[in-house]
């Protein structure tokens, strides 16, 4: 038989999916299962974004679209980011994919070379590894433990840019952490990115329209707008929206990228469905309710998530303002055996795991994101679970020793 490609052996399924599918399992078998596992926003989009989809089937065209996207989705895309303070970008300065994992596929072809080197923090979102390795890249992680509340610094940026990689890839706010970069913070690294013009600056900030507290959100553009020219700015309707099953994800940057990505979608998927363009046109110039309600029944979910982890003995959890996810440091509860299943946790893997089995409570664990000693709590489950979920996890706690 022929050969695969070698970067196939590169290719890995995702860890999220694999505790997905293990927890899938067990609640076939009847077990009574709650997931924090997946990241999907547990809500549909507003009546207006299904009315545009069935008026765009009435009138559909039956033909190819735009390799950039709907002329329409992008006038709305571009007053869309303008409420977030993002002005003066065009048409040329946007592209679209199927979901903001498509538009960062694409980057990392448009951008990095075979053995180029790509920075980003760790935790990390799970594709960012796998895209790296898929296109052969060199990998710079930048460690971001809990004691520096899984934040970049300064410093670590200073030292990593100093390298000079091709690409740093940032996430504000953070999958799985759910932090978010202050407005000062965000100014401070922008400071370090201004003095070194070969990196091109990816910011994923899937979940802007996710944060919680006041805190705002806020770009290095926003701190320097003469970065406009090597940052590019990555967005989807997916978590916003309640709409992952859309696909839809975009970018706003320098034309070239554009134009480099728009170019990449013209070899490959040609355009986005009319259906699509049309729903996406609706959810981004339509109704904002629905976001902005979730956003603030989120942040009411942080709120008992983060109680019940702070009641936790030796549990070190960094508050998150952002996304819908708490990423609590459990590595205290290493080397104990859990009582009622006698089974001895020595890491990440083997907590959730016992976890999943003894409490019916699905966690991802943090090796899945590049941090061992933590685990992803994602609380988009419907409100009466939620209660329960987290008291399970807390019970697990209380029964090792
Ligand atoms: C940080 C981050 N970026 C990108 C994505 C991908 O989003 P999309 O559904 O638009 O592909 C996700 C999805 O979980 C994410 O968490």
């Amino acid at each position: 038989m022929p050969q695969l490609a070698r970067r196939i052996g590169r290719a890995k399924p995702s860890a999220i999916m694999q505790i997905a599918e293990k927890a899938k399992r067990l609640k076939s078998e009847g077990r009574d299962i709650i997931s924090f596992s997946i990241g999907v926003p547990n809500f549909l989009p507003g009546e207006h974004v299904y009315q545009a989809a069935r008026e765009a089937l009435e009138h559909d065209s039956g033909q190819y679209g735009s390799n950039r996207g709907a002329d329409a989705m992008l006038e709305a895309f571009l007053q869309h980011i303008e409420k977030i303070g993002l002005t003066g970008y065009t048409k040329a300065n946007l592209a679209t994919g199927v979901g903001a994992k498509h538009v960062l596929y694409n980057l990392a072809e448009a951008l990095l070379d075979e053995g180029d080197t790509i920075a980003f923090p760790t935790p990390y979102w799970t594709s960012y590894l796998d895209i790296a390795e898929i296109v052969n890249a060199r990998v710079e992680l930048l460690p971001c433990p809990p004691e520096q509340d899984y934040k970049l610094t300064p410093a670590q940026l200073d030292a990593a840019l100093a390298k000079k990689p091709r690409v740093l890839l940032f996430n504000n706010p953070s999958n799985p952490t759910g932090m978010v970069y202050g407005k000062d913070e965000i100014a401070a690294l922008a400071d370090v990115i201004a003095k070194y013009p070969d990196t091109w600056i990816i910011t994923d900030d899937i979940y802007n329209r996710m944060v919680f507290d006041g805190v705002g959100y806020h770009n290095f553009v926003h701190a320097r707008p003469e970065l406009k020219d090597r940052v590019i700015f990555v967005d989807s309707l997916s978590k916003t929206y309640g709409m992952p099953g859309w696909r839809v994800g975009f970018m706003a940057g320098p034309e070239v990228v554009a134009q480099a990505v728009v170019t990449m979608n013209s070899n490959h998927i040609t355009s986005l469905p009319e259906v699509v363009n049309a729903a996406a046109t609706a959810a981004l110039a339509g109704p904002q309710d629905v976001p902005d309600a979730k956003c603030a029944e989120f942040q009411a979910k942080r709120d008992q998530v983060m109680e019940v982890m702070n009641s936790i003995p030796g549990l070190v959890c960094p508050r998150p303002q952002g996304a819908f996810y708490v990423f609590p440091d459990i590595s205290c509860a290493f080397g104990k055996t859990h009582g009622p299943t006698g089974k001895v946790v020595g890491n990440d893997v083997e907590f959730c795991s016992v976890l999943l089995e003894a409490k019916g409570v699905a966690c991802v664990p943090g090796s899945a994101f590049g941090e061992p000693r933590a685990l992803r709590i994602s609380y988009t489950c419907p409100t009466p679970q939620l209660a329960p979920g987290i008291e399970r996890f807390k019970e697990f706690f209380s029964e090792l020793s």
